[in-house]
Parts: structure tokens; C-alpha cells; sequence
């Protein structure tokens, strides 16, 4: 095989940029999902992702988005019949390289089995799991009230993100939201947003108040969440409610920890950007 050739993508790269994910992760995801992952990526951060090319054929991906100094590296995957060949590592060092040039002081990500042994070599450590359950035959409440649905961002929402999440990721939820994600608020308590079948972020003061947005969230279509294991009460409110694991994942990081709420946040943004 000819040494693969590293190089930025753009917005015409996304049909080969989803072929590769489909391949990498054995996934059937409908087209214009995976599609809307990396047109968010590049929309939000325009020199955010790298391919890697063998004679002239997207084999590999590795996206970032970054949030002041944090940086979150997502949407990494090279094609089966070409992994172990070191292709994955010299996407990944671009990456860091890229990120340490702008200064970034926290690298994080949500690692896959198969990823997790490439990061603890170039010096991530492990944090805790993001789990991803099945919430679409979870037993919860019906009808519940004080949950309003929009397509709006209230500023108490702006304000509580930031505070749980550590730092202003606006423009990421700005782009779901003009791709219809829907927002669902609690008033002064809590907030989540869904896109499609996808439930997150999910922040809320108290798990109540995350119930309630469930509930929500669920009849009009959530059928999936990613949870942070290390929030006691969300991992509670999932055996409660029987929702059903189906990836686990390990959050890492490179450099200086990053502060965060953790006890509010219910459910992650996604796995490609926190
Ligand atoms: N000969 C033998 N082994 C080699 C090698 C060579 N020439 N070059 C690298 N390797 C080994 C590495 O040491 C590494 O071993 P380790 O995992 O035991 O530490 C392994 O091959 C993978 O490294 P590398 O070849 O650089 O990565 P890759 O190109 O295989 O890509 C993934 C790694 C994770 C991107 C790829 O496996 C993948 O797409 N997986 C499915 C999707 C996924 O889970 N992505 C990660 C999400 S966080």
C-alpha cells in the first residue's frame, strides 16, 4: 500500500467521509444523520477535520471541535481492511499538533474499545464512561406538565449550559437547532435538546426536573441517551427507568482537567462533542 497522504476536509468530502465512518463503526445509520455529524463539524469549526488518503480514497477520518482552550476530538476512523497500519495514530498526531498549536490546554474524547489503546499511547488518561442507553421501552410516567418545547435558546438555558458544561459551546447547539433539534425546557431548572431520535445535552439542577425532560423528550421521540457515569443520580434515574445499554465508551483526556457540573449533566451533547 502507498503511504497515506494527510489533508484537510471541506464540505464535499462529507458522502466519503460517511463511508468511511459506516465501514469503521459497522453502523447502518441512516445517510443524512451521519451526514448532519460531520456538516456540523465543519460548520462550527471549518479546519476541524483530516482525512487520510491511499491512492486517491478517503481510508480514514479524525475530526475536533474546539471551546476556548478545550478541544474535543471526535468522528475518528480508518476502514477495516486498512486499520493497524498506523494510519489512526498519524491522523491522531495531526490532530494534537494542530490543537497545541492554538494553544488548547484540554484535549477530550470519548473512546471506543477499539480506540481507547491509540490514546493511552499518545498520553490520555481515563476519566470516567459516557454509556449510550436505549431509552425507546423505558418505563416512564405519561403526560407530564411544565416542559415547554421550541426551536428557541432562552438565555437562562445559554447561561446554564455554560456553567454545567464548563465552557460556551453555543455555536454547536446554534447549528443542531438550525437543523431542527428541538429544545425542551423546564424553567430555570433544566434543559435538553433532541435531534431526530438523539436526546442530549441533557443538564438539569436535580434529577426531577431530568425525569421530566425525559418524559418529554421521549414522546416526541428519543429513543437514545448517553450517560455520564460519573453523576450518581443520572445513572440511578437509568436503572430506574430500565433503559437499555448499548455502547460503552471512555472519557479521556489530555492535559490539565476541565471543570464541570457533572452532577447536572443527565445526558452528553454526543460522543464527537461533549
Ligand atoms: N503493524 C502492526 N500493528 C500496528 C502497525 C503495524 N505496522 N501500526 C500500528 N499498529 C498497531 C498499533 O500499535 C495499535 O495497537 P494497539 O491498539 O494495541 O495500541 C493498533 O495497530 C492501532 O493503531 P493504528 O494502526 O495507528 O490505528 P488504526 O489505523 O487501526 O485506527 C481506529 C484505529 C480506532 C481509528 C480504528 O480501529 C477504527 O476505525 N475502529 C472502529 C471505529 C472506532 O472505534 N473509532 C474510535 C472511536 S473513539
Amino acid at each position: 500500500m502507498a503511504e497515506a497522504v494527510i489533508r484537510l476536509a471541506a464540505h464535499r468530502d462529507i458522502p466519503w467521509m460517511v463511508e468511511v465512518f459506516r465501514r469503521a463503526y459497522e453502523v447502518e445509520e441512516d445517510f443524512s444523520c451521519m451526514a448532519a455529524s460531520f456538516d456540523v463539524n465543519l460548520e462550527v469549526q471549518p479546519d476541524g477535520c483530516f482525512l487520510a488518503l491511499s491512492c486517491g480514497r478517503v481510508v480514514g477520518i479524525a475530526c475536533y471541535v474546539t471551546y476556548d482552550g478545550l478541544a474535543w476530538v471526535g468522528l475518528v476512523g480508518v476502514v477495516p481492511e486498512l486499520q493497524r497500519r498506523g494510519i489512526g495514530t498519524r491522523l491522531m498526531r495531526r490532530v494534537l499538533d494542530k490543537l497545541r498549536e492554538a494553544g488548547v490546554t484540554t484535549i477530550r474524547l470519548d473512546a471506543s474499545e477499539a480506540g481507547y489503546g491509540l490514546y493511552k499511547r499518545l498520553g490520555f488518561i481515563d476519566e470516567y464512561k459516557t454509556i449510550t442507553y436505549d431509552i425507546g421501552d423505558a418505563r416512564l410516567p405519561t403526560n407530564v406538565e411544565g416542559v415547554e418545547v421550541s426551536h428557541d435558546i432562552p438565555k437562562y438555558v445559554m447561561e446554564l449550559d455554560k456553567a454545567v458544561f464548563g465552557t460556551d459551546r453555543l455555536r454547536v447547539i446554534k447549528a443542531w437547532v438550525k437543523r431542527s433539534a428541538k429544545i425542551l425546557t423546564v424553567k430555570n431548572k433544566g434543559y435538553c435538546m433532541l435531534w431526530n431520535t438523539k436526546l442530549g445535552p441533557l443538564i438539569a439542577k436535580d434529577p426531577d426536573t431530568a425525569l421530566m425532560l425525559l418524559v418529554k423528550a421521549r414522546e416526541l421521540g428519543a429513543t437514545s441517551i448517553i450517560v455520564p457515569d460519573a453523576n450518581p443520580q443520572a445513572m440511578k434515574l437509568m436503572n430506574e427507568i430500565g433503559g437499555k445499554i448499548t455502547i460503552t465508551c471512555t472519557r479521556m483526556r489530555l492535559g490539565s482537567k476541565h471543570a464541570e457540573d457533572i452532577k447536572k449533566i443527565f445526558g452528553i451533547l454526543n460522543y464527537a462533542k461533549g
